[in-house]
Parts: structure tokens; sequence; C-alpha cells
């Protein structure tokens, strides 16, 4: 093992949804793989033994991609368990002797915010930070003040490169490809500006509620969960300067210059919905305004960007799980054919299709053989190579990266700031939700919102042409 791999991983929040669904089955695959051979220790106030910790394990894995004997055998042997509250100094001092001399470790906070900077504090004052690493989860503070509040107590303990603030989607291969595409080609460039780009939309939609995270979802809501994080980071790829040199801080520069240059929100760029039946969820207030749906038109105001409307979409209990960005190109300047602009006012445009099947599709009209000029609408499909191996996953990737000490999908603290400053405005004042059908595409009012550059495309899995 490279001397400067972390030789420990701690995760807080042990017994927590996050590690069930995810941390284990990363931690089991990284096993399988070869990639993680340093002890584990899980942290969690819970009045748990470490072998109520292997047995959640094991249920986790079976509920969650299944159990690798061999792998999960080495997992069990590697497991610690630590219990004890965060506010509880004697907590970390436990965790101290758990961690057993080990010299750099990585130490997770798979827990809610608002404990982030307690246990910072307590990592610290217990000497299990030094030359140690931190994972910190989205949603990385709730406005723009308390992110900043947090960035502090942080870097008051572990220098930046220490920091590793995750959003899982920057671990998702359709994802690192925008970065890709858009960098190792040279045909794209002379279009992707406001030139020929009229608009850029993005849907990122599930088909199922909040499930049992009422009392998260109550504190967060949709803007927060996915849109100022999940849905920034993409339109940050897209959107972002070719990096001047290679390496990922002028990646981590150029994204968080479009944040800079995104325009603060304001109430009118806002559509807020709430599925129907959301305030009878468990802990769920009666009268709740939480949004679990929300759309927004977003503005960059940069050289390349000016004018070019973004709009976001993004909801729980929709019609289809689905994600998809469509950049929508102008229409050629005259129309020479009756049907130079199809019904849906989409000719040409390139749609980066996330899930579920990954691809890139660039449309075109195309002559239909006979004498008239009139033509059908294509689209032309980049689909990656996909090798027999499985693909790691994102917590897989990401965990590992940050283990090694690779920041290069993680975000930054100005990065952060930056994004949150766009939307602290309408988190508070904002226009009440509007309630929409549990199965459909959200609140008509979101379609008044895009109206002035066409319509929503409702991506149906299998359906080619958008
Ligand atoms: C999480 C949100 O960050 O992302 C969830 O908290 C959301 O509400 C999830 O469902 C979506 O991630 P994915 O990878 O399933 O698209």
């Amino acid at each position: 093992m490279n001397a400067l791999h972390s030789d420990a991983f701690v995760f807080f929040g042990a017994t927590g949804d996050l590690a069930y669904k995810k941390i284990f089955p990363a931690l089991q695959a990284m096993i399988r793989r070869g990639d993680l051979d340093i002890p584990i220790i899980g942290v969690a106030r819970a009045g748990w033994t470490l072998d109520k910790l292997r047995e959640h394990a094991r249920d986790s894995l079976e509920h969650n991609g299944g159990v690798d004997a061999d792998a999960f055998a080495k997992l069990s042997a590697q497991l610690r368990y630590v219990d004890g509250d965060y506010q509880d100094a004697a907590t970390f001092d436990r965790l101290k002797q758990a961690l057993n001399g080990a010299v750099r470790p990585v130490h997770y906070l798979a827990i809610h915010p608002s404990m982030f900077a307690t246990v910072v504090q307590g990592l610290a004052k217990a000497g299990c930070a030094k030359d140690a690493r931190v994972i910190v989860e989205k949603p990385f503070g709730r406005d723009l003040t308390s992110a900043r509040e947090l960035n502090c107590v942080v870097r008051s303990v572990f220098p930046e490169d220490s920091i590793f603030r995750i959003d899982h989607y920057l671990g998702k291969e359709e994802i690192m490809n925008i970065l890709y595409f858009r960098f190792a080609n040279s045909f794209l460039e002379p279009i992707w500006n406001r030139n020929y780009v009229a608009s850029v939309q993005m849907t990122l939609s599930e088909d199922f509620g909040i499930k049992d995270r009422g009392a998260f979802y109550e504190t967060t809501g949709c803007l927060r969960d996915v849109i100022q994080n999940h849905l920034f980071q993409i339109v940050a790829l897209l959107a972002m300067e070719p990096p001047s040199h290679r390496g990922y801080a002028a990646v981590h520069s150029q994204k968080t210059e479009v944040f800079q240059a995104m325009r603060p929100l304001k109430p009118d760029d806002l559509v807020r919905g709430q599925y129907v039946g959301y305030r009878r969820e468990p802990d769920v207030a009666k009268n709740s305004d939480v949004e679990t749906f929300c759309a927004l038109r977003l503005f960059i105001d940069s050289w390349r960007w000016e004018g070019v409307p973004w709009y976001l979409r993004s909801g729980k209990f929709m019609r289809e799980k689905v994600a998809e960005v469509l950049v929508q190109l102008k229409p050629p300047p005259s129309r020479l054919f009756a049907d130079s602009v199809p019904a849906t006012g989409r000719a040409n445009y390139l749609r980066f299709w996330l899930y579920p099947n990954p691809a890139i599709a660039l449309a075109a009209r195309v002559k239909r053989e006979g004498k008239e000029f009139v033509g059908d609408q294509r689209e032309l499909y980049l689909v990656g190579e996909r090798p027999g191996q499985e693909a790691e996953a994102p917590y897989e990737r990401l965990l590992g990266d940050a283990m090694a000490g690779n920041g290069a999908l993680f975000t930054r603290e100005d990065a952060v700031e930056a994004a949150w400053a766009v939307v602290d405005p309408v988190l508070k004042t904002h226009h009440p939700v509007h309630l929409y059908k549990p199965y459909s595409w959200g609140p008509k009012e979101a379609d008044a919102l895009i109206a002035a550059d066409g319509c929503w495309h409702n991506p149906v899995p299998g359906q080619v042409v958008a």
C-alpha cells in the first residue's frame, strides 16, 4: 500500500440508511476487487455490538446486491465497532483506541448534517484528526451561511486537500463522460455557446416517493436534496470553460467559475411542487410546504452562455425514473423546407441520456426517400462500450479515491459556497407548492415556466427521438 493511502476507514452513521444502502455494498465490492485491506471501523450511537453490526452488514448486502461469501468473510474480519454519543468525548477516545495506531485514517461522516461540526470537533479533540482525511456527505450545509460555518469548522481541523465533499453523481460513469466527451472532442466547441445553443433542459425524475425519509426530507426538500448539488454539478460540467491545464485543480476552478456566473434565483424562476399524499407520509407535517418537485430556470451570465436559459427539473413520484440532459440547438436561419422544424420544435439537439441506458444522441433531420423535400427526425447514438466486468458503483469509486487522497471527483469549498449563493435567495422566499398527482410529470405550472422556449421533454425509456 502507498504510504499516503489511508490505513483505516472510519464511518460515522454505521447503523444508518446510507450505510445500509450504499456503504456496505461498496465496501464489499472494494474488498472483492482487492482494493480494501485496512481496518473498517463503524461508529454509531445505537447501543449495538460488533456482532450486531456484522449481522446488519449481511442484511444490507442481502438486500443490496447480494452477499459474496469470501468478501463478506473478509469484511466481517476487518470490521470494528465503536458505540457512543457524538457529543461525548469518551466516544472519540474509544475510536482512538480502535484506530490502534493508524497514522492516516479516513473519517466518513455518513450522518445527519446537523452533526458534522460536532463530530469534526470530537475527532480533533481526541487526536483522531492528525494527518487524517474526512469525507463529508451532502448536503454540505443547508444554505450559504451554514455552508460557510461548516467549511470554517472543517477547515479549522483539516486542510482543504484532506476534505472530500461527496456528491455521488460525480462518481457516475455517465457524468464523468460529460467532461470527457466535451474536452476529448473538437467538433463540439464551435457550437457550444450562445450562438448555437437555444436552451438546455435537464430532468432527473424518480417514480417513487420519499420512502421512509420523512424527517430528512422535511428539513431538506428537492432543491437542497438534488438540485443545488447533483443537477448543478451536471450544469457545471456542461457549461465550464476548457481547463487550462491537466489536473483536477483546473477542472475545479472552471466549475467554480460557472457557479459564480450563475444568476441568483428569484421566486419567479422556480416552480415548487408536492405530490398528493406527501403530507400523510410518516414524520411529515400535516401542513408541510416542503417541495418534492422543483423546476427552475437558470441563467449563466458568462461570455459563452449569456441569454441561454437552463431549465432544471426534478421530483419524487413522477411518471418515470429517468435522467437526461437535452441541449437544444437553434433552428436553421431560414426555413427552406416546410418541415425544417418538426412539431416538437426540436430539430437539432444533443441528448445526454443518463439513466437508464446511458448514451449520447445527436438529433438531425434526414430526407425521406421520394420526390418531396420532407424529412424525418433521427437520432445518431453514441453508446459506450460495456466491458464484461461489472462497472464500479459511484460509492466504490469515490471512497477509494478519498482513501488514496485523490480529490478529482469531489467538490471544493468555494464551489459549494458559490452554488449555495445561487439558490440562497429562494430557500425562504418562494411561492407555495403546487400539488401534483403521483406518477405524473409534476404540476402544470412547470410547463408555463419553460413555455417561452418550448416544452419539457418527458423521456420515456426505450423511446428513440425526443
Ligand atoms: C440522493 C438524494 O442524493 O440522490 C435522493 O438524497 C435521491 O433523494 C438520490 O433519490 C438519487 O440518486 P441516484 O443515484 O439514485 O440517481
